[in-house]
């Protein structure tokens, strides 16, 4: 079957299950609680639900680590109720994507216990087992040198069999032995297993990983932290395996696949999503994290101040380096980071930065994903204390932090911020009770601290007034599916240089998108493009705040109040916004 390319035309939302309802009053999030909301969903105005992993899991990692690859996890429901969302999905025009965690399964999925049990049983190989080495000193030492990227050692030692397995995770997380074919018809089978329920793909698990260079290599030319990435990021056989899946099970179906590709450069990732010599391609999209890190240094642990230059250079990179080749996507949160006001915006202008975020990436070329409360503006939680960590990431650092003679207040300084939890916090559905994340009746505590904003940040409050974060959101998800220029335009950037303003337009033959951004807490003047003349030939589509004069001043100056938005439509895509 020639696939079509839909993808192409899609709005994700994303869903961090355990924390966005709680339909049946226990306290997590559960697909009970999606049914009840996917109305709201619809309403956004976006056509597809990506869900974070929903199998089964002991929780070392919430659902990234999977005990059982094809069914739910009754915290979260089971499937008669993900059928049901299923279908109210499909009812509503909302396709459906789910998480595939395949390069490493839990330590208590059955094949792991069985690799353990009998070095000889066919699971064994199913993981990467090895003898340790011995050092200079005759210490016994793991097989290579490589890190796990959440802390320590890559490996772990197995007393019973005298082998180490390999985890580039947690140790409750152990990699998989892609290069062993039953692992790929394994694969392959619970491909099958979801898309015949019915959904429509997967988001693929930090996809660049699985496949491992021969012999396993020790890394002598990676600081210590992240040995090993460089050779398993992007692997040898990795196009194969993709290529593989692709032939043998995706192509049967209508769907599409997106990889979360950790740390690859745009010019590598391309490869991935770019068709090849036989026309098919890897990938139909990739996550890339090169704009994730405008405040940071690779990871959220190491912070610098945010740089909207470095930002920019990101948005840009991955625009270009796709044009005409590739589709990109595009986002800014997930489950994985801090909230993205609190980290490029401002807390204090935080309808104001949240919306001028928003229309930073919203109007790009390529396939958006909004993740829960980002479209409310939430922000970070702001956890004061260890204990209140629930993100085991977090509190492996904090537990680093300590080690290395930190106090507690400075290891929560780094930790607070960088921690996934800011990402996680129940979903503010009203200012009531626990944000009405669980039933109201009755006096269940949510399984992680509601933040305390929500009583100004929640849908209930954000519906009522057309200047909230909720409803820009809306109206400019609205506008990108109304305008074709937005779906094939060629991205253009203006003022590269500017460290206050972020202005990019959207062009073809016909219309053009003007998209200006302030990035500043005061107020910025800078020379509109030439091309736009003072900006009267336009129409003004959208805007944060309320526009008297949507032109310039007569040396085509333009001021923009702090982290103020506009778009302009010119051309003929004019028309349908008129
Ligand atoms: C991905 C997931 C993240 C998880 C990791 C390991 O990055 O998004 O939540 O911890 O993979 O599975
Ligand atoms: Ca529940």
């Amino acid at each position: 079957m020639a696939r079509s390319e839909w993808y192409k035309d899609m709005v994700f939302y994303q869903i961090w299950p355990r924390s966005f309802c709680d339909g049946n009053g226990d306290g997590i999030g559960d697909l009970w609680g999606v049914y009840q909301k996917l109305d709201y969903i619809k309403s956004l105005g976006v056509t597809g639900i990506w869900f974070s992993s929903l199998t089964p899991s002991p929780n070392a990692d919430f659902g990234y680590d999977v005990s059982d690859y094809t069914s739910i996890d009754p915290a979260l429901g089971d499937m008669d109720i993900f059928d049901k969302v299923l279908r109210g999905a499909h009812d509503r025009g909302l396709r459906v994507i789910m998480d595939l965690v395949i390069n490493h399964t839990s330590s208590e999925h059955e094949w792991f216990r069985q690799a353990l049990a009998d070095a000889d049983s066919p699971y064994h190989d199913y993981y990467f087992f090895r003898k340790g080495r011995k050092g200079r000193d005759g210490k016994p030492m793991p097989p290579n040198n490589w890190d796990s990227l959440t802390g320590g050692s890559a490996w772990e030692y197995v007393e019973a069999l005298d082998e180490y397995y390999l985890h580039l995770f947690d140790k409750r997380q152990p990699d998989l032995n892609m290069d062993n074919p039953a692992v790929r018809q394994e694969v392959e089978g619970i491909m099958r297993f979801w898309l015949d329920r019915g959904v429509d793909g997967f988001r693929e698990d930090v996809i660049s990983f699985i496949s491992k260079p021969k012999g396993l290599p020790d890394d002598h030319f990676a600081l210590p932290g992240s040995r090993g990435l460089r050779l398993y990021n992007f692997g040898p056989h990795l196009m194969q395996y993709l290529v593989q899946f692709r032939r043998d099970v995706l192509d049967g179906y209508d769907c599409m696949v997106v990889g979360e590709t950790p740390m690859l450069p745009a010019r590598k990732a391309l490869r991935l999503v770019r068709r090849q010599q036989a026309g098919d391609r890897a990938l139909d999209l990739v996550f890339g994290f090169d704009h994730m890190s405008a405040d940071c240094m690779y990871t959220e642990y190491l912070p610098k101040p945010f740089s909207l230059r470095k930002l920019k250079r990101a948005y840009a990179d991955w625009e270009e380096t796709f044009d005409g080749k590739a589709w990109p996507t595009l986002y800014l949160e997930n489950h994985d980071h801090p909230r993205v006001v609190s980290r490029y915006g401002s807390e204090d202008l935080r309808v104001e930065s949240a919306t001028a975020l928003a229309a930073s990436y919203l109007f790009q070329q390529g396939t958006p994903f909004v993740y829960q409360g980002q479209e409310l503006g939430m922000t970070n939680a702001h956890i004061k204390s260890a204990d209140e960590l629930r993100d085991p990431q977090a509190i492996a650092h904090y537990d680093a932090l300590i080690k290395a003679g930190k106090t507690p207040e400075e290891a929560m300084t780094v930790v607070s911020r960088a921690t996934r939890d800011n990402a996680r916090t129940p979903m503010q559905w009203s200012a009531r009770q626990n944000a009405s994340f669980s039933p109201e009746l009755g006096d269940v505590e949510p399984w992680m601290p509601v933040n305390p904003n929500h009583d100004v940040v929640n849908v209930e409050d954000e519906e009522k007034n057309l200047m909230s974060p909720l409803n820009f959101y809306r109206h400019a998800i609205r506008l990108r599916r109304l305008l074709p220029v937005v779906r094939n335009g060629r991205y253009h950037e203006f003022k590269r240089a500017s460290t206050k303003v972020y202005v990019y337009a959207r062009e073809s033959q016909w219309s053009r998108l003007l998209v200006m951004c302030s990035f500043s807490k005061d107020p910025v003047t800078f020379g509109v493009p030439d091309s736009y003349g003072n900006l009267t030939g336009g129409v003004l589509a959208l805007s944060n705040y309320y526009v008297q004069d949507a032109g310039t001043d007569d040396a085509n100056q333009l001021t923009l109040r702090p982290y103020e938005t506009r778009v302009y439509v010119f051309g003929r895509d004019a028309i349908l916004v008129e």
